[in-house]
């Protein structure tokens, strides 16, 4: 039974993926039969590219979109995002940095008045801090995936309200749908709070391994927070190592 369970549950993020990257329709063998019997479908498909199968399409990947691709989608519909108020004060939205294909993903709070203007997450002085965090651990920065919860820069860099993170939930569950990543980092109070779905204190979430829809997740506090209280820095080395770690032994 419990075997059951898990392989119900890998079979549901599975095809939870497949829809995010684009696939809509998937055949079960029985099915397959029956469109044998139905007969030829390529056959008048093909003298229409527009009725042919995507999969069927010269040039195409299957139906499926890459993670590149996918990403891109969303990045498209963050542009001209419209769900909170804050679309109206922002520079632009910003959603990524990074690769694709990360293994690891870094999860902050919101663009500040940097990254607002860049349109990148993470390239203020937090940012360059998250960077020398990123490198002390042996990874480099381009080969790991950093976003946040908010995609627009809260005013005065204010604290997110509850309504924003919900209005702009979807898109990191997206993000995290795409991108499959083997360890995910939640960086701060919000991050944290809002993956794991709790209220308990980073300072008690830090130092332990947490699971987001089965993915390891390691919470440590905020580059921000350690620029003002550098005697946290020997914690979030600590769990920069339990990341490594845990990072090791998923692959
Ligand atoms: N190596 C990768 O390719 N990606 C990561 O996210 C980390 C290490
Ligand atoms: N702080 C964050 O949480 N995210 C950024 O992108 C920059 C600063």
């Amino acid at each position: 039974m419990g075997d059951l369970q898990e392989f119900l549950k890998l079979a549901k993020r599975y095809l939870q993926q497949e829809m995010v990257l684009g696939t809509r329709e998937v055949y079960l063998p029985s099915q397959q039969g029956r469109e044998k019997e139905r007969g030829t479908r390529k056959e008048f498909a093909a003298q229409d590219p527009a009725e042919m199968d995507r999969e069927e399409r010269p040039g195409s990947t299957g139906g499926r979109m890459s993670k590149a691709e996918a990403l891109q989608e969303l990045a498209k519909e963050v542009e001209k995002c419209t769900r909170c108020p804050l679309h109206k004060t922002r520079t632009q939205a910003v959603l990524e940095d990074g690769s694709p294909e990360a293994e690891v993903v870094f999860v902050g709070e919101a663009p500040g008045r940097e990254e607002d203007l860049q349109g990148i997450p993470f390239v203020g002085r937090a940012g360059k801090l998250l960077t020398k965090i990123i490198e002390s651990i042996g990874f480099k920065r381009e080969e790991v995936y950093i976003t946040n919860i908010l995609k627009s820069r809260p005013p005065n860099n204010r604290n997110p309200l509850a309504s924003e993170i919900e209005a702009c939930e979807p898109y990191l569950k997206r993000q995290l749908e795409v991108i499959q990543p083997k360890v995910i980092c939640a960086l701060g109070t919000f991050a944290a709070q809002t993956l794991l779905k709790t209220t308990t204190p980073i300072s008690r979430l830090r130092g332990s391994v947490h699971y987001y829809e089965g993915i390891p997740l390691i919470p440590t506090y905020h580059p921000a927070a350690l620029l003002r209280n550098p005697g946290w820095k020997r914690e979030t080395w600590e769990d920069m190592k339990l990341l490594k770690k845990v990072y090791e032994e998923a692959r």
